[in-house]
């Protein structure tokens, strides 16, 4: 049962909707405060009356029931509290039934959401920059999925450009096939990076030359950059797999090169393109930016001109109820523009497009850097991860049997996690230490505590999930159950914020919560009836660690 509505729903307010109702009740910080509070500051203007006399007359207005056992006024809060067994009763069976799915809605059905992230460059490094886009992308996609939503993961692949004419230049003069094939995207890196120190000016016109090769179908040049993009694709591809990330479409700024000349058709047609120094643009300066460029004075297009197509494209392919941009917050100024564009051209679904930005990520023993050669590739990253991973749960644990497969979900767990736990638009500073360490807010600690359950459900062999009639609940029990009550809505606002970081932090919690629990309550030596029901409990937490950790992509292993 979805509680907060419960006790929305017995809530009139003159002049203030449900949805705000609903929206406003609370989980208070602890549960003298009782188990779900409605804040009255709120009303305080529309009633013309102080917070504390409308808590004080709605508090009268209601009685108990079999789902409220308390309502009370304090300072300002109309108070619930909850009838703790019939909560406990609740909530168990619910995740005993729903099992994996515990969490998940079907409030998208019928709604496609686009999710546009990751969206590598060909040819250039997948590098530690990269990271944010990537699982916050990989998580947003599987928590819409979570609600029903269909969703469909783009990877906007950056295979657009003049890069390809130095690339193929580079090749040309030093590269050659043995190389390459056993380098991978590292090797023509290499190249790369050696055209950009050593190019002069004939070396950038032979460059644009190739660019143009491209451009026009020669085969020569096509096939090297077909070659060059699906060895990148390939090299991209094991981390995401290593990352569980899935994209259901590749189409990146190239898919676009035939889909540009109708947008610019139209952008003429509706009198919003301008000449400047040659160049087209889209004037901007009435709302306060700088203008959109369409097309450079060579007649060449731009990054906002194969966004605004992809958005086009996109909207006609998929009808998209939301298409979200996940994407470093450096480009806020790119996705204001050509939104603002696409709102102009009169595409009322503008509204729909979403930049959800996010900080920059860098590392503890030296800031990445994009300078020429001094970039801190991903894999290593990850790779560095599960190294460490490996000795750190070794240590722990000596007698561990598949040490490896353990590492692997620990390092990439922890490589997730810690991308993921703040809010997404402050900037991290990336510690191999801080993020696999078993005390703190890690993905370890949850891990581990994961473990824990894993271990009391197996010798807890076959028992008999009933929960009792009557039951005294200690505290720590019951800060469980009604921890494990919010999972539904924390996934819920985690998608509405398009914050992971929120079922992030609720993994933590929970664990946290079962902790204490673990600690403070006996499960195994516990009397018959309570053992039972605690067991209950432990597994109902497992299962929902399990879920929470799930929607970020991180893997749970039995035993640590
Ligand atoms: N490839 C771009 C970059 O690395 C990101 C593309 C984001 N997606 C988009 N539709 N613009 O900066």
């Amino acid at each position: 049962m979805d509680y907060k509505k419960y006790i929305a729903d017995k809530i009139k307010v003159d002049g203030v909707s449900a949805d705000e109702i609903y929206s406003s009740i609370a989980l208070p910080p602890n549960s003298q405060m009782g188990d779900y509070a409605l804040p009255c500051f709120r009303f305080a203007k529309v009633l013309r009356k102080s917070p504390a006399v409308i808590a004080q007359e709605l508090a009268s207005g209601l009685s108990p029931d079999g789902v409220i056992s308390d309502i009370s006024a304090v300072n300002g809060y109309l108070n619930f509290s909850i009838n703790k067994e019939g909560l406990a009763r609740e909530v168990l069976s619910e995740i005993a039934s729903k099992g994996e799915k515990y969490g998940s809605s079907d409030m998208g059905a019928g709604k496609t959401i686009c999710i546009d992230y990751s969206s590598v460059n060909i040819a250039k490094p997948f590098h530690i920059g990269h990271l944010s886009t990537t699982v916050l992308g990989s998580a947003l996609y599987k928590i819409f999925g979570f609600l029903g939503y269909k969703t469909v993961g783009i990877n906007h692949l950056g295979d657009y450009g003049t890069q390809f004419g130095k690339l193929i230049s580079a090749y040309k003069r030093w590269g050659n096939k043995e190389e390459v094939e056993k380098g991978g995207i590292h090797a023509i890196n290499d190249l790369y990076v050696r055209f950009n120190n050593e190019a002069d000016d004939e070396m950038e016109k032979e460059a644009r030359e190739y660019f143009r090769l491209i451009e026009n179908g020669d085969k020569e040049a096509n096939d090297l950059f077909e070659w060059f993009k699906s060895l990148t694709l390939e090299y991209v591809k094991k981390i995401y797999d290593r990352l569980d990330v899935r994209f259901d479409s590749y189409a990146g700024e190239r898919f676009y090169t035939d889909k540009m000349a109708p947008v610019i058709d139209e952008l003429k047609e509706k009198g919003l393109l301008k000449e400047s120094e040659g160049a087209q643009i889209v004037d901007l300066e009435p709302y306060g930016m700088p203008p959109c460029l369409i097309l450079r004075s060579d007649g060449a297009s731009l990054y906002a001109t194969r966004d605004i197509a992809a958005a086009i494209y996109r909207k006609k392919t998929y009808d998209f109820y939301k298409c979200l941009y996940v994407v470093a917050y450096q480009q806020n100024l790119h996705f204001r523009q050509f939104f603002k564009v696409l709102e102009l051209m009169g595409k009322e679904w503008a509204k729909d497009l979403v930049h959800v930005a996010y900080g920059m990520v860098s590392l503890e023993d030296g800031a990445m850097s994009t300078r020429k050669g001094k970039v801190v590739w991903l894999e290593d990253v990850i790779s560095k991860c599960v190294e460490k991973a490996y000795k750190v749960v070794s240590e722990k644990n000596p007698a561990l049997a598949n040490k490896d497969e353990i590492a692997e979900k620990v390092g990439v767990g922890a490589v997730i996690f810690g991308a993921l736990y703040n809010n997404k638009i402050k900037d991290i500073t990336f510690s191999y230490d801080k993020v696999l360490s078993f005390e703190g807010e890690t993905s370890v600690y949850v891990q581990y505590t994961c473990a824990r359950a894993s271990s009391v459900i197996e010798k807890a062999g076959d028992f008999k999930p009933v929960l009792p009639e009557k039951l005294n609940f200690t505290d720590e029990e019951f800060e469980v159950i009604k921890t494990l009550a919010a999972f539904p809505d924390t996934v819920k606002d985690a998608a509405d914020k398009y914050e992971p970081s929120y079922i992030a932090r609720y993994a933590v919690d929970l664990a946290q919560k079962f902790n204490k629990f673990y600690f403070d309550c006996k499960i195994l030596t516990a009397e018959e009836g309570v053992k039972d029901f605690r067991f209950e409990l432990t597994k109902a937490t497992l299962r929902t660690l399990e879920n929470a950790l799930g929607l970020l992509g991180i893997g749970v292993p039995d035993k640590m």
